[in-house]
């Protein structure tokens, strides 16, 4: 019901011709931001930004807070404390311009069961406030764009929950809006439909400011300029995923193949002054080792010396950053 609610009061974006009262400001600024439900404490005093015109990735397991925080910067719901602007906009004093500078698609897309597509898109740009003039080409272009051209004459309620999601960004695109909330935009879609989805919202780069919410780390990596990372109604993480590689940039390790014996070429490495752990796999009839050392000491030449010494083959030697995907599961309790 309560999403219903959202439906029926949507956002009803004008279109971008407003000028917000501070144009320089980041798209969105969220500060020391808490959410309780009852006593249950969703959201624990988060702070960050969307810069005008990128692309942030929403990233956190399931629970995290992602959904209620994407719900109060829309003006949703209030918060418990904290300060949310959005354009410039405060979402709890001035929430009808925050609407109007907003396209939300929710979690679950609440759309209206009983209307057909094109009726239902040209309703919401009426909401919305496009112009009667431009309603029936903007529809137009939406449909094309968000490919549900071959659905714009049936039911919603029919439609198949990958094509309902489109139909939700439809709704969120429609009036143009200067910034795009999008709460899982990708989660009900089969591969090709994600892909689509994709690089629906990369064409949409630079035309939008964008937030995105997923479980998904490989979307963010994919799709977004920038993430923030939640977990448990924290904030565990925010940057590039470069910026992120940097942080951990003490993480790194050799990765070597040699072919030899497992077990004692994993005793000889091991053995290597300065060497901290090992973990061995194989891979292709070699061994693949990945060698850890004390205070990121480059044991480079020690291992290969060691290797060479016993005559093993030394087929490669490499060292790697921590991986975008062990950071996000050291980050979050998603793996624990
Ligand atoms: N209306 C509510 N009343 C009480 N608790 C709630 C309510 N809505 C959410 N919660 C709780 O708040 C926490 C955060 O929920 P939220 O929906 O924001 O997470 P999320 O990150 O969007 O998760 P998901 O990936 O599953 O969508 C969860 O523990 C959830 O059970
Ligand atoms: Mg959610």
């Amino acid at each position: 019901m309560a999403e219903k609610a959202e439906a029926a009061e949507g956002s009803t974006a004008a279109g971008r011709s407003d000028s917000s009262p501070s144009a320089s400001q980041a798209a969105i600024e969220v500060k020391d931001l808490t959410k309780y439900y009852v006593d249950f404490l969703a959201v624990d005093n988060i702070s960050f930004d969307v810069r005008e015109g990128e692309i942030l990735g929403f990233l956190g397991p399931n629970g995290a807070g992602k959904s209620t925080t994407i719900r109060i910067l829309t003006c949703f719901m209030p918060a418990s404390s904290g300060v949310v602007k959005v354009a410039g906009y405060d979402v709890f004093t001035q929430s009808l311009d925050v609407r109007r500078q907003i396209g939300y698609m929710p979690e679950n897309t609440p759309l209206y069961p009983e209307m057909r597509v094109r009726e239902y898109l040209m309703f919401r740009a009426t909401i919305k406030g496009v112009s009667r003039a431009r309603r029936r080409s903007r529809v137009g272009e939406i449909v094309s764009l968000c490919g549900i051209s071959e659905v714009e004459n049936k039911i919603i309620g029919q439609l198949s929950k990958g094509y309902r999601q489109r139909v939700g960004l439809a709704d969120a695109l429609i009036a143009d809006p200067r910034i795009l909330v999008l709460d899982e935009p990708l989660a009900s879609l089969d591969p090709n439909q994600q892909q689509m989805a994709k690089k629906l919202i990369k064409e949409l780069r630079g035309k939008h400011t964008i937030i995105f919410s997923t479980h998904i780390l490989a979307d963010v990596e994919e799709v977004a300029d920038r993430m923030i990372i939640i977990d448990r109604g924290r904030l565990v993480g925010a940057g590039t995923p470069d910026e992120f590689a940097r942080r951990f940039e003490s993480e790194r390790h050799l990765r070597i193949e040699v072919a030899g014996p497992r077990a004692e070429v994993q005793q000889t490495i091991q053995a290597v002054p300065g060497v901290k752990s090992v973990e061995v796999a194989e891979h292709d009839g070699l061994v693949v080792l990945k060698v850890r050392s004390e205070a990121a000491k480059d044991v480079r030449e020690e291992v290969a010396r060691a290797v060479l010494t016993k005559n093993w083959g030394l087929r490669e030697i490499r060292s790697e950053r921590m991986e975008l995907a062990e950071i996000f599961a050291r980050l979050t309790t998603a793996t624990h």
